[in-house]
């Protein structure tokens, strides 16, 4: 389904009844890393997934993009659908939008899902590394992204075992526009640190990390879930980056288990 949000056609899929989950995809993916949630907990709540704009089938325009600008995306789109109060889920840069969206949006997050992603913000090199990603993919495109983050996104258990896997993500991001990459990589160079607001933040939160994530690590996990109070902290092995998708059913038991005991 497509609408318009924010002057752009923003694509998502809203599949199940029940308690509202909205699922924000990593960089530089899209809502399609997400199948095998909607395949295993569509029956038990409401999945919705996005592809944040210059993602998927989304509109890629060539410029505005920040991490608030995704959150406020998001805030439109739930006007759009009607809901009020949902459970917000992210993964890596999906989960720098979570952060976002609550330090604007409080009021309308029941729950947080903080998959394999980070509070702080970019180290100076990170930020260099922002921008040099940026030229790679304005002058070598796509799959040049994709060769280079393949080995930050799998862990080496699904490197060296799912090959099938392997192709599927180098698929979606060489399908990604350029102008979304780049989009990305500014807004998420430019994003704020989120530690300070971990301690505000008061609806229950899940935190998942899988045993083999070199690009957001389980130390990283362990600094939000020990600043987030009450947070509940697991830990997905042989899952590197991508758990959703490396290790799906051990992840889909993590969120259905932690959605049960919401309701
Ligand atoms: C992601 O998976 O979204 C990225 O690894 C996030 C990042 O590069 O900081």
């Amino acid at each position: 389904m497509k609408t318009k949000i924010n002057g752009i056609e923003l694509a998502y899929t809203d599949t199940g009844q029940g308690l509202p989950v909205v699922f924000l995809h990593a960089f530089p993916l899209s809502k399609a890393m997400w199948a095998p949630q909607v395949a295993g907990l569509a029956t038990s709540c409401r999945v919705i997934t996005v592809d944040l704009r210059g993602h998927g089938e989304s509109e890629a325009p060539l410029w505005r993009y920040t991490i608030e600008g995704f959150a406020d995306d998001i805030n439109a789109l739930l006007d759009h659908l009607d809901l009020h109060h949902v459970v917000l889920a992210g993964l890596s840069m999906g989960g720098y939008v979570c952060f976002a969206f609550y330090r604007r949006y409080a009021d309308r997050v029941k729950a947080l899902i903080l998959a394999d992603t980070r509070a702080a913000a970019d180290s100076p090199e990170g930020k260099a590394g922002r921008y040099a990603m940026a030229q790679v993919a304005y002058t070598q495109g796509a799959t040049a992204i994709a060769d280079a983050m393949l080995p930050k996104l799998l862990g080496n258990t699904s490197l060296q075992t799912r090959p099938d896997l392997v192709q599927s993500v180098r698929h979606l991001i060489a399908t990604t526009q350029v102008s979304g990459i780049a989009g990305d990589l500014m807004a998420m160079e430019a994003r704020p640190d989120s530690v300070s607001l971990l301690s505000r933040i008061s609806c229950p939160t899940l935190v998942l990390v899988g045993d083999e994530d070199v690009a957001t690590p389980p130390s990283e996990a362990r600094v939000i879930a020990e600043a987030v109070q009450g947070a509940r902290l697991v830990t997905i092995a042989g899952a590197g980056h991508l758990t959703n998708l490396e290790q799906p059913e051990a992840f889909n038991r993590a969120v259905q288990s932690f959605l049960e005991n919401l309701t």
